[in-house]
């Protein structure tokens, strides 16, 4: 007997234009809080991957207005390094990720005298009891003293369950990344702005961060009101200048590896054996400085806010009603010129 509940999808979903009295989008905000202490211009986070965030990523992203988390996918050594070279880049705000075992311990304590901000407890399936380990122990070891983002959940329950055991933001999507396989591997995952919906009915005081598959500015102003408060992307920041990696020239075209961190190549580069495949490894066209991207983004956001008439993104939430479209609907939404 199966218990089956709908799943939406960005794709499935449009905001209904809104009345707006906003004459200039000069007049819209789209500022996010992360704490009483931390509020961003632009509320998008870079992945914590190794072909995303490493110090010039996170300085990048600190210039147009939000941050980045650097990837855990090498040694402590190298990892405080990195965020110790993020701070000279002049970056007030990085966040870096750890892991559940091994010497998490150990390389939080390192991040955070390199200068982390936040500690980011980056795993696949959050709601685990490793998870729970975790957030306890870095909460004993640094109190309130630093900000602790984790994840990522796809459920309510798992996204009140980090609330309680003490994490301050929560990751949210699993499985909708553009390189993702972890559907497709292991037959689980929820659509994430699904995902997001249903996290948004939670009552506990913690960030959201919507993860995964947000494939241009629309998606990311569908996530923000559906109560996301951030969004997290790999895909559309990859293959920019800032981006770690080599250029590869192929047919005088110039790419950049951007790869899931379950992917085969990624599993065998940082830890020398593969377990269960659940991402994949690409190349994508280099796009120049990520300053340009987050300025389209920016724009895209803002104007999406006009839609609905909202100022902020509070408000935007506020106001927010979305329609189901039906696959013909899909269809009209994208650009369909006849040929
Ligand atoms: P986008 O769509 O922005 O997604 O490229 C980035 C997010 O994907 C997650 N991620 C993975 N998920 N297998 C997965 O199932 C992987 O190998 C993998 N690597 C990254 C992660 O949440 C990231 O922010």
């Amino acid at each position: 007997m199966i218990n089956a509940t709908t799943g939406l999808c960005f794709d499935d979903v449009l905001l209904v234009p809104k009345f707006s009295d906003i004459t200039t989008r000069k007049e819209i905000n789209t500022s996010s809080q992360l704490s009483d202490s931390y509020q961003f211009r632009l509320p998008v986070i870079s992945s914590p991957m190794d072909t995303i965030t490493e110090s010039a990523m996170a300085a990048a992203m600190e210039n147009a207005g939000g941050f980045g988390i650097v990837h855990r996918y090498n040694t402590l050594k190298a990892q405080s390094l990195i965020v110790k070279l993020a701070r000279d880049n002049g970056c007030v705000f990085v966040g870096a990720a750890v892991g559940v075992t091994g010497d998490f311990e150990e390389r939080a304590c390192a991040l955070y005298d390199a200068g982390a901000s936040v500690l980011c407890i980056d795993i696949a399936h959050g709601h685990h009891v490793l998870m729970k380990r975790a957030l306890f122990r870095l909460r004993e070891i640094f109190g309130n003293n630093v900000h602790i983002m984790a994840g990522n959940v796809a459920t309510l329950e798992g996204f009140n369950d980090l609330a309680d055991w003490g994490a301050d933001s929560i990751r949210v999507g699993i499985g909708g990344g553009s390189i993702c396989s972890t559907r497709i591997q292991t037959g689980h995952g929820v659509p994430t702005f699904q995902s997001i919906d249903d996290c948004s009915y939670s009552d506990r005081d913690v960030v959201m961060v919507a993860d995964g598959g947000i494939r241009n500015s629309g998606d990311a102003v569908k996530a923000l009101a559906a109560g996301a408060d951030f969004v997290m992307m790999g895909s559309l920041l990859s293959g920019t200048h800032e981006t770690p990696g080599e250029i590869i020239i192929n047919s005088g075209e110039r790419y950049k590896t951007y790869r899931g961190m379950a992917s085969k190549d990624a599993q065998i580069d940082w830890r020398g054996k593969t377990s269960s495949l659940e991402g994949i490894s690409t190349v994508v066209p280099c796009r120049g400085p990520v300053a340009d991207v987050l300025q389209d983004l920016g724009r895209g956001i803002r104007s999406g806010l006009s839609y609905s008439g909202a100022r902020t993104i509070p408000e935007l939430q506020e106001r927010a009603r979305f329609v189901i479209q039906s696959s013909a609907g899909r269809k009209e939404s994208d650009t369909h010129i006849l040929g």
